[in-house]
C-alpha cells in the first residue's frame, strides 16, 4: 500500500507528542485508526523514530489480534491448549513440551514468530478432552503426536 508523506509527518508528530515514546501499542493504534493497516515500512519508520527494535514492534503486533490481522501478510497461527480441570492432566504436558520445542517467549510467541501458544481454562467439551484449538478450531481427543503433526513439527 502507498503511504503518503503527510501520514509520516502526522505519525512523527504523534510520536513526538507522546510522554512515553516507546509506547508502541499507542502508536500502533494511531496507525490503525489512520490507515486501517500496519504496513511493514510504517513499522520500520516507528522503529527508527522510537529506537524500538523492529522485532519488538513485530511481537507487539503479533500479540494483539486487532494489529495482527492488519499487518499485511504476517499471519501467526494461534494454538490454545486447554489446561482446565479435565484436559489439564494432558494439556499441561502438551503446553510444556510445545513451549520447549517452539522456544516461545514470555508472550507465548515461538522463536520463528509463526505460532502463538496460549492456554485456555475450558472449552466446554471436557468429556472429549484433551482439547486444543488451532486458529479457533477445536480439536478433541488430542494427542501429542497429532498436535505436532498438525503444526508441522517433528
Ligand atoms: S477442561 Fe478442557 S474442555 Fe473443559
Amino acid at each position: 500500500m502507498e503511504v503518503n508523506k503527510e501520514f509520516y509527518t502526522e505519525l512523527e508528530e504523534f510520536i513526538n507528542g507522546l510522554k512515553d515514546k516507546k509506547n508502541d501499542v499507542k502508536i500502533l493504534n494511531f496507525v490503525l485508526e489512520k490507515l486501517d493497516a500496519i504496513p511493514v515500512e510504517v513499522q520500520k519508520f516507528i522503529a527508527d523514530k522510537t529506537g524500538l527494535l523492529e522485532i519488538s514492534i513485530e511481537n507487539t503486533i503479533n500479540f494483539y489480534p486487532k494489529f495482527r490481522n492488519k499487518a499485511g501478510g504476517k499471519k501467526i497461527k494461534e494454538v490454545s491448549i486447554c489446561v482446565g480441570m479435565t484436559c489439564g492432566v494432558y494439556g499441561k504436558g502438551f503446553y510444556d513440551e510445545l513451549a520447549e520445542i517452539l522456544e516461545v517467549d514470555e508472550n507465548g510467541i515461538s522463536k520463528d514468530g509463526k505460532i502463538l501458544l496460549t492456554t485456555k481454562r475450558c472449552f466446554g467439551r471436557c468429556n472429549k478432552g484433551p482439547n486444543v484449538s488451532i486458529d479457533g478450531e477445536i480439536y478433541s481427543m488430542m494427542t501429542m503426536p497429532e498436535l505436532k503433526n498438525r503444526l508441522g513439527l517433528k
